[in-house]
């Protein structure tokens, strides 16, 4: 967004820096303000890219993840250049309106999975987050489900039903579309937005 401006109008977007941010970002990492740096939302071709370029490399990308959109290609950059991958939305965030609708916690192959290890269908979406070696952040506000949430540390999906999920059809739910217009901002579509990792 423009400097000063508030609200996410198209005349507030504008071209985003990244190698003089992320410089500006390692300068406070080595004063000490800040004992970690990462990023968030950048797709494997902006997070190469930055790779490329950076002193002090991100400690983690934080971007939308769960059975429904997997991330591989960012999984393999974390195997590979360690870049944690932090998965926001690891219930699909049901209810989001800013979501396109396609219900994690009702996938049809999610559900087969959960009639088999008789958890619930949150649980098992952040057990698979859990087991594929990534981090999750389920938000609630109710206390009961974030003990339910809790409770997927003592148990395992087994090696076959684990499988299972990576034949869900796969799509991008939080697209941004806010983030892109014809004439303003860096991005014209969200295809750019995105790099293609739709
Ligand atoms: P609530 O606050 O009423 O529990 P995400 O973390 O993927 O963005 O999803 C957040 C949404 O998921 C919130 O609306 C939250 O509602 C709901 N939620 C959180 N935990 C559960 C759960 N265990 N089962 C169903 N919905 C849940």
């Amino acid at each position: 967004m423009k400097k000063g401006t508030v609200g996410n109008k198209p005349e507030n977007l504008t071209q985003p820096n990244i190698p003089g941010t992320w410089k500006a970002m390692e300068a406070l990492y080595d004063s000490g303000k800040a004992r970690a740096i990462g990023v968030s939302n950048f797709s494997s071709k902006k997070l190469g890219d930055l790779l490329e370029i950076a002193r002090v490399p991100p400690a983690v990308n934080q971007v939308e993840c769960h059975p429904v959109w997997q991330q591989p290609k960012l999984h393999a950059l974390f195997k590979a250049k360690g870049v944690h991958l932090s998965g926001y939305a690891p219930l699909g965030s049901p209810g989001n309106t800013a979501a396109i609708k396609n219900e994690v916690l009702k996938n049809p192959i999610l559900l087969t999975v959960v009639e088999k290890l008789g958890r619930t269908s949150a649980q098992l979406a952040l057990r698979w987050g859990v087991q594929m070696g990534h981090s999750v952040l389920p938000k609630s506000t109710n206390e009961a489900r974030i003990k339910e949430n809790l409770d997927v540390f003592d148990w395992s999906i087994p090696e076959d039903l684990f499988a299972k999920l990576s034949e869900i059809k796969q799509e991008r739910l939080i697209r941004g579309t806010v983030y892109a217009h014809e004439t303003f901002g860096a991005n014209k579509t969200i295809e750019e937005l995105w790099d293609g990792e739709l």
